[in-house]
């Protein structure tokens, strides 16, 4: 029989520990970002504070904020906090527009990283002698990567397989037998697709665990999934700027949000529009300052996920509710304001849609129109009847549970864009059509 593996003696310490680790590193990193890098010495300077001033936690709230434009601003480079010779790893975002958002690591950064990871694979219930195969990107990306050195962390065995050659994956997957798989959900959906191609039943397959994140998905996603597959599925949340995954993860025991692995990363919610910080439990804006990272100390970081803190359950540290959207996905429909993850909500109730969508955003004269593009199970496919009364109560659903009129358009099996990724889940052609 496996054993599980054990917890780190912080994942256990009281909250009065965790809180005077957090500020006696929260001092250092604000210290190390004032003096190592030019660009926060300058916006610590125009904001008329010193690391010095930073009594107790509640104190960083005068601290200015970090944004992606600082990033974009002082691009490649221009942030990092140590020597050039001292950065062992660069990692970039690709934003849809414009430059990518670079960040660095010092091998220290890589090792706390990499511990993170394994923590959270550990949390999703990973057992001694686990294979885990890995379908996130690598390269740039810090999925691949970051999943990889946590699972080798955590002593697994590691497949680096990457995104893509989903036919290839399957066949690995059948042949290697590995117990995790650490993807993104829509593409967690596009290897079960396969493998039903295949012949195979995924609920047989061998994965126990997946470790899903890099991009929002709902809890009635995790079902859908959980069902087809056989498996436990938990959230793994974080952002290249923050450090990449393994900011917060779930824990399997509970699957109630993710834990912010606080000792190295200090959560706060703001209101978005007017920055300021919102107490416990309200919903806002994720800004995370680091703890404990050298090459790129964030201050105040804005991620623009919504969510909000909610107090520790599997752990003392404090956990974080799913994330339902970025304030980037956010869609204004004649003024109502949408996110993805709703329209999502509403499709996995139609068993005779398949979990594949995507909303396309397009004017008619002065008026947004919301197309919401979804395809049929391949059972369902050939019964007219049943698809048209899917349609219609999707269609109801939206209009009476958002708000917003929505033109449902069900195509042909595998009629939405697959990704290997992240999944698009909104092309606004508003300004095109303007
Ligand atoms: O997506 C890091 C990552 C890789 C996380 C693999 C989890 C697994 P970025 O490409 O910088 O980094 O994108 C970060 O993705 O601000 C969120 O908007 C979104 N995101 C990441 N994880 C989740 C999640 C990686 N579990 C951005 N739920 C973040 C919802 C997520 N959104």
């Amino acid at each position: 029989m496996t054993t599980p593996l054990p917890l780190e003696p912080i994942e256990t310490a009281s909250r009065d520990e965790l809180a005077a680790l957090q500020l006696s590193r929260l001092k250092w990193s604000l210290a190390h970002a004032y003096e190592n890098s030019p660009v926060y010495r300058r916006k610590f300077d125009e904001a008329g504070v010193h690391p010095a001033e930073l009594k107790t936690l509640a104190d960083l709230a005068r601290f200015p904020f970090t944004t992606k434009q600082d990033l974009r601003d002082n691009y490649p480079f221009g942030m990092f906090a140590v020597p050039q010779d001292q950065i062992a790893r660069i990692h970039a975002s690709s934003g849809t527009t414009g430059k990518p958002t670079v960040v660095g690591y010092t091998a220290r950064d890589i090792d706390i990283w990499a511990g993170l990871v394994a923590r959270s694979i550990r949390a999703a219930g990973a057992r001694r002698g686990d294979k885990v195969h890995v379908s996130y990107g690598y390269g740039l990306f810090t999925g691949g990567l970051g999943a990889h050195y946590g699972a080798e962390r955590a002593g697994l065995t590691v497949i680096p397989f990457g995104g893509g050659q989903t036919e290839k994956q399957v066949q690995l997957i059948q042949d290697f037998k590995p117990d995790i798989i650490m993807v993104t959900p829509s593409y967690m959906l596009s290897i079960a697709d396969e493998l039903e191609r295949q012949g195979v039943d995924p609920v047989k397959c061998s994965l126990r665990i997946g470790i899903f994140g890099a991009e929002p998905w709902t809890n009635d996603m995790r079902k859908a999934i959980e069902e087809r597959m056989g498996i436990e599925a938990v959230d793994i949340y974080g952002l290249s700027e923050v450090i990449g995954p393994g900011v917060a993860s779930e824990c399997v025991e509970t699957k109630d949000g993710p834990t912010i692995w606080e000792d190295h990363f200090f959560p706060e919610i703001i209101d978005p529009d007017t920055g300021e910080v919102l107490p416990e439990g309200e919903f806002g804006e994720l800004v995370f300052t680091s703890l404990t990272k050298e090459a790129l100390p964030i201050v105040r970081y804005r991620t623009r996920d919504l969510t909000r803190l909610l107090p520790g359950t599997a752990r003392t540290m404090r956990r974080m509710e799913k994330i339902t959207g970025r304030s980037d996905d956010m869609m204004i429909i004649r003024g109502v304001n949408v996110f993805p993850t709703q329209i999502e909500e509403l499709l996995l109730k139609q068993h005779a849609l398949a979990p594949y969508y995507q909303i396309v955003l397009t004017k008619e004269g002065p008026l947004d129109v919301m197309t919401v593009n979804v395809e049929p199970c391949p059972e369902t496919a050939p019964d007219a009847a049943v698809l048209r009364a899917a349609k219609e109560a999707l269609t109801y659903d939206i209009k009476a549970l958002i708000g917003v009129s929505a033109v449902v358009n069900v195509l042909a099996v595998n009629g939405i864009e697959r990704s290997v990724g992240k999944a698009r889940r909104v092309v606004d052609k508003r300004q095109a059509s303007r």
